[in-house]
């Protein structure tokens, strides 16, 4: 698989099988994602990937939060807020899609919000990583974390499996420090359910669309 085969490849996968990775494949894969590169090489994702009754513990413990009406307190703005124009506009395109895929309309709140929850079931991902880099960081470096992620993904997809990236998962904070003991100092970013792709999943045939080229790059000269 070429790199362009991979890009083209590479979805948002929200549906997935039980079964694990094998462990020696799982370090194969985030050796390879750490090879993205950084300003002055300063590498700053550090990436707890959690699974097991690790992950089980984790699910329970953040529906907890959630049931119990505590509040999301994410330490970097989450990437859907404030927008205006265009990014309003894509942003909506998104949600259209993928509740349309699913058969839920504008009107539905509960069906959407439960499939929203999904999000914080990791899509029953056998996996979860999360991905902070320190608080005293801000948005150039965070470029380096957007090249790791992508790179991350990639490297899934040329394996055979599937992901799907979750600033989600960057909005309940505390027992993910505690469970996968985030190092002090450090934020989450965003987080990435991955495993095997659940062929099949009605969830999977979201497919989203990307603005002309023209919109989004301009050739001078
Ligand atoms: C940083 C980042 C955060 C995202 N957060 C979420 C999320 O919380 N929940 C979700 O279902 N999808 C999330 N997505 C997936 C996007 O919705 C998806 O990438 C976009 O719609 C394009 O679709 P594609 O990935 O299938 O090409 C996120 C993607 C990125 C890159």
């Amino acid at each position: 698989m070429n790199v362009s085969d991979a890009i083209a490849a590479r979805r948002s996968i929200r549906g997935f099988k039980p079964e694990p990775i094998a462990p020696e494949l799982l370090e194969k894969i985030f050796a390879t994602a750490s090879l993205a590169p950084s300003n002055c090489n300063t590498q700053p994702w550090h990436t707890v990937v959690v699974s097991g009754q690790a992950r089980v513990d984790l699910q329970a413990a953040i529906m907890a939060e959630m049931s119990a009406g505590k509040a999301p307190s994410p330490a970097f703005i989450p990437g859907d807020q404030n927008l205006a124009g265009v990014y309003k506009e894509r942003q909506y395109e998104c949600a259209f899609g993928y509740y349309g895929t699913m058969g839920i309309e504008r009107h539905e709140k509960d069906k959407r919000f439960a499939l929203m929850m999904k999000n914080f079931e990791f899509f029953d991902a056998p996996h979860v990583a999360f991905i902070s880099m320190p608080t005293t960081m801000g948005p150039v470096n965070a470029v380096d974390i957007g090249i790791y992620l992508q790179t991350l993904m990639l490297v899934l997809v040329e394996h055979g499996l599937a992901s799907c990236p979750q600033g989600a998962l960057a909005l309940y904070p505390d027992e993910v420090q505690k469970i996968a003991n985030i190092p002090e100092g450090n934020a989450i970013i965003c987080g990435l359910s991955f495993g095997y792709e659940d062929v099949g999943a009605r969830i999977n045939d979201v497919i989203m669309d990307r603005a002309p080229l023209a919109e989004t790059v301009q050739f001078i000269g």
